[in-house]
């Protein structure tokens, strides 16, 4: 029987428990000047090896991407198989050449990642305008969380409940909340002035009439600045709807937006574990677990 191995950090540990596999830890050393040195507990003979690591909260996501991207080549040495495992891929939201003199990077960093890996997987990539096997030439998995998510919104009946999509791109992300919990769905439109960089929200006439008296819940793969999500409550609380909600996926900011997200009065903040944050409310190790036994990606 082949031997299958978990490498990583906390969370590793914690998927190879769900998953039934051996694993092995790594020192994670930063040196004065911001120089990475991860150095694994072991090393040992083994057919296949899933590396899985969280980025840290303040830690810096180059810093994050080297180290993982290190500890892909060693393992290298000592497993067959290496499957790459990112539960939050940096860069992908940098998909397309916006002005000339900029590289692809998501293109670019997926080309790092696969030279050493022999399938990559990974959760809620942001699929705007590159789909992940357009940046991958190994097998890539793109796990999509929100149908796991509404197991923390049994609370609310579909019946009397919307959920909204910021964009047109979150129309994947509403659909797959959805699967599971098959409320009305709302997607607004987002439009950017390339001129100022201002950007508006569209939404149908009928919103008010939809929403009315409703639990609302807005998803978003990304929370970043927060200005997205915070815009879409903004408008939507205008109308005389019963609560708001947030799910997101992956959270990139800093407590400040949490603040910011709860003024707005929301009866649940539900997001994920994929980037490390103290605030999360959604465990991402049995989802993640099940999709790759289900998937067969191990
Ligand atoms: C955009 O296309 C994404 O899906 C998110 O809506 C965006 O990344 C959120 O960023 P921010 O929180 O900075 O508005």
């Amino acid at each position: 029987m082949d031997k299958k191995i978990v490498i990583g950090d906390e969370l590793g540990e914690r998927l190879s428990q769900e998953l039934n596999l051996p694993f092995i830890a790594f020192e994670d050393k930063v040196f004065a000047d911001g120089e990475v040195r991860p150095r694994l507990a072991k090393e040992e003979k083994v057919d296949e090896a899933i590396l899985i690591i969280q980025k840290k909260q303040g830690e810096n996501i180059n810093a994050y991407l080297i180290k993982y991207l290190l500890l892909l080549k060693k393992i290298r040495s000592f497993s067959q198989k290496t499957i790459a495992l990112m539960p939050y891929l940096p860069y992908a939201r940098q998909d397309s050449v916006f002005r000339e003199g900029e590289p692809l990077s998501s293109l670019y960093i997926a080309e790092l990642i696969e030279r050493n890996a022999d399938a990559f997987v990974t959760c809620n990539m942001h699929e705007h305008r590159k789909k992940i096997g357009d940046l991958f030439k190994i097998p890539a998995y793109n796990i999509f969380l929100f149908e796991d998510m509404v197991e923390k919104f049994k609370e609310f009946s579909p019946s009397t409940s919307v959920v909204v999509g910021p964009d047109k791109e979150a129309n994947a992300f509403v659909d797959n909340f959805c699967k599971n919990f098959p409320a009305s769905k709302l997607i607004f439109g987002k439009q950017r002035d390339r001129e100022t960089g201002k950007v508006d929200f569209i939404y149908p006439h009928n919103a008010e009439k939809i929403l009315e008296g409703k639990d609302v819940i807005i998803v978003d793969d990304i929370v970043s600045t927060g200005g997205t999500i915070l815009e879409v409550a903004k408008i939507i609380k205008q109308f005389q709807i019963k609560t708001i909600n947030f799910a997101f996926i992956h959270s990139i900011f800093g407590d400040e937006v949490i603040n910011q997200l709860a003024v707005t009065g929301p009866k649940k903040i539900i997001f994920t574990n994929t980037l490390e944050n103290v605030h999360y409310a959604f465990d991402i190790v049995k989802p993640l677990a099940r999709h790759l036994l289900e998937k067969q990606m191990i």
